[in-house]
């Protein structure tokens, strides 16, 4: 296991991941290493196909430039596609450390995970607002972590659904203590406190953190 992957497993503090989805394009390897100075503890880079969510976005070529901006940091790659097993490839070689897939597409999240794990990588699953937590309870025993959506995936920018932390309870008392509970989308110095309230120990954040003035504060609002 790379060091980089350590973090997830050893690093006991709340984690906050900027989502470079709303960093400035222009500007993407300085917008990286702004964001990890201002307290990005790992950088989630999301993955749209046009067809598991209603947009595109970006793919294994921008992954790859993130890694050659951050080579220390910590990528996390969130799959917002129909068929993940397609790309565990290519994120590998684009040098990402976490994967994550949604429940909803994955009939057997086990041998979807131990293809994660052999191309190097640590795996995740994801649960959009309306999917029940009972869903990710057959991956559970094969990923490192759970992520919640907190809007339905496919935008920066949106409202956060509350409802969704109903969910961190019953899925934190079927963990371990090494594996995570992360929350995407919504995220905000206005919700973070419930979201931790509610189990959740890596908050991801794209409009909020890149759209602000002072990044460093609200990494410091959503740790908590
Ligand atoms: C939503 C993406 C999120 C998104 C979050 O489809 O999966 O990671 O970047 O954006 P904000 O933080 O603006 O809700
Ligand atoms: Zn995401």
């Amino acid at each position: 296991m790379h060091r980089r992957q350590e973090l997830l497993r050893t690093d006991r503090r709340v984690l906050v991941a900027p989502s470079v989805l709303s960093a400035d394009f222009t500007r993407l390897g300085e917008e990286c290493r702004s964001a990890v100075a201002a307290g990005g503890d790992l950088l989630h880079v999301d993955v749209m196909d046009g067809h598991f969510v209603p947009n595109l976005s970006m793919g294994p070529a921008i992954c790859a430039a993130v890694r050659r901006a951050v080579p220390n940091t910590c990528i996390d790659v969130h799959l917002m596609v129909t068929d993940p097993a397609h790309f565990v490839r290519p994120f590998a070689e684009a040098g990402a450390d976490h994967l994550q897939f949604h429940a909803e597409v994955v009939r057997d999240p086990g041998s979807l995970a131990a293809s994660i794990r052999a191309a190097g990588m640590t795996p995740g699953v994801v649960l959009n607002p309306d999917t029940p937590a009972e869903a990710c309870f057959d991956a559970l025993a094969h990923v490192d972590t759970v992520m919640l959506m907190g809007v339905h995936p496919g935008y920066s920018g949106q409202s956060f659904i509350p409802s969704v932390l109903s969910k961190g309870p019953a899925i934190r008392a079927r963990m371990t203590p090494a594996q995570r509970l992360m929350i995407d989308g919504g995220v905000s110095p206005a919700t973070a406190a419930a979201c931790r309230d509610a189990g959740c120990d890596v908050l991801i954040s794209a409009s909020a953190f890149f759209g602000a003035a002072d990044r460093a504060a609200v990494a410091r609002a959503l740790r908590g």
